[in-house]
């Protein structure tokens, strides 16, 4: 199929709207068939449960082209695992593993034209969603649901590429003990827009999150984990129970321990230990590895060593190496790998 005719390397991370996306309805107990429409909009009840209470969980995947031409997507069964756990933490049916699956195939399959050339630097995401359909008035979990997944390209998630952003010590917090920061729901980043909003104004590209209960341990931003570089080489990401567990992050931390033969701490990460590390960087589906050079907490600046000009040969070799995976020049570990 022809590529469609854009800029791609220019492309940003921006909405555009493609020709195909999957539809599946919820309803008196049972996913309906499903299928492709062309139709981009949504036609739901003025009292549906997403507009009321928010009742909505969502995925981020990529599709990519490849240096042979074929399109794949990276884990996508990680992606229809999480979403099923975020819809079940949000008392709502599951859409079945499989066909999530199906549905990235058939999205993938029926938007091929607008999956962006090998080596552009753009990728085609793909969101995957689900929210409450059904009328719902006192507070309680809607009878209906509708599961959708559109696709569209996308280049680099912050401006800069690949320049190191500065983020800054929000003094709000993302997600409390015990509560839903875990899970992938709309609600989350509702929640971040205020302190978004404001980091921006501030001149920063981001906030790093502290953690809700004490503020000592470093949580995550509002769209990726943190990953940092000890001086020893040593890659370390913090765990706690309020932050979503990352595809990528986890895939890194693999490929660091058993394809480069690193060290790897998966651990609580203080705040304290910042300024000891020598690189620093997010990661994600869109963030893919977004290196940071600065971190400013009220009056404290901690630059990383890494310097703010470009990423760190630690995090530079992590990112060439899942990339490379992704666009089929090196081979990933089984199964990793999903050929459209
Ligand atoms: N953390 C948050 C809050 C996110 O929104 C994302 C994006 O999906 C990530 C982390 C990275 O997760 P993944 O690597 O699965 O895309
Ligand atoms: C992703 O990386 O897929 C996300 O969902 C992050 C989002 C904030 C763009």
């Amino acid at each position: 199929m022809a590529e469609k005719n854009l800029d791609w390397g220019n492309i940003g991370f921006a909405y555009r709207v493609t020709d195909h996306r999957y539809v599946s309805n919820y309803k008196n107990g049972a996913w309906d068939e499903g299928g492709l429409t062309a139709d981009a909009t949504v036609c739901i009840s003025e009292c549906a449960g997403i507009l009321q209470y928010c009742q909505e969980v969502f995925e981020g995947l990529k599709a990519y082209r490849t240096e042979d031409g074929s399109i794949v997507t990276f884990r996508p069964d990680m992606n229809a695992k999480r979403m099923a756990d975020s819809a079940r933490y949000l008392e709502m049916p599951a859409f079945p593993e499989e066909r999530f699956l199906e549905a990235v195939d058939m999205v993938v399959k029926a938007n091929a034209d607008w999956v962006p050339p090998y080596g552009s630097g753009a990728s085609l995401y793909l969101r995957p969603y689900m929210f409450a359909s059904g009328p719902v008035i006192g507070v309680k979990p809607s009878d209906e649901y509708q599961f959708r997944l559109f696709a569209t390209p996308v280049g680099p998630y912050f401006k800069g590429g690949a320049k190191p952003t500065t983020l800054c010590v929000s003094k709000y917090d993302r997600a409390a003990p015990h509560g839903t920061g875990h899970i992938k729901a709309g609600l989350n980043y509702a929640m971040s827009l205020h302190a978004y909003v404001d980091a921006h104004e501030h001149g920063f590209d981001e906030n790093m999150y502290l953690d809700a209960a004490t503020r000592t341990y470093i949580e995550e931003t509002g769209g990726a984990n943190f990953l940092f570089v000890t001086k020893d080489g040593v890659l370390v990401s913090p765990k706690s129970d309020s932050i979503l567990p990352s595809i990528t992050r986890r895939s890194l931390l693999y490929i660091a321990e058993h394809m480069l033969g690193m060290k790897t701490e998966h651990r609580p990460v203080k705040f304290s230990e910042l300024k000891d590390f020598a690189e620093a960087g997010l990661c994600g589906t869109a963030a893919v590895i977004s290196p940071v050079g600065r971190v400013v907490n009220g009056d404290e600046v901690i630059d990383l060593p890494s310097g703010r000009e470009k990423m760190g040969p630690v995090l530079q070799k992590l990112y060439d190496t899942i990339t490379g995976i992704q666009a089929g020049h090196i081979e990933g570990p089984e199964g990793w790998i999903r050929k459209i």
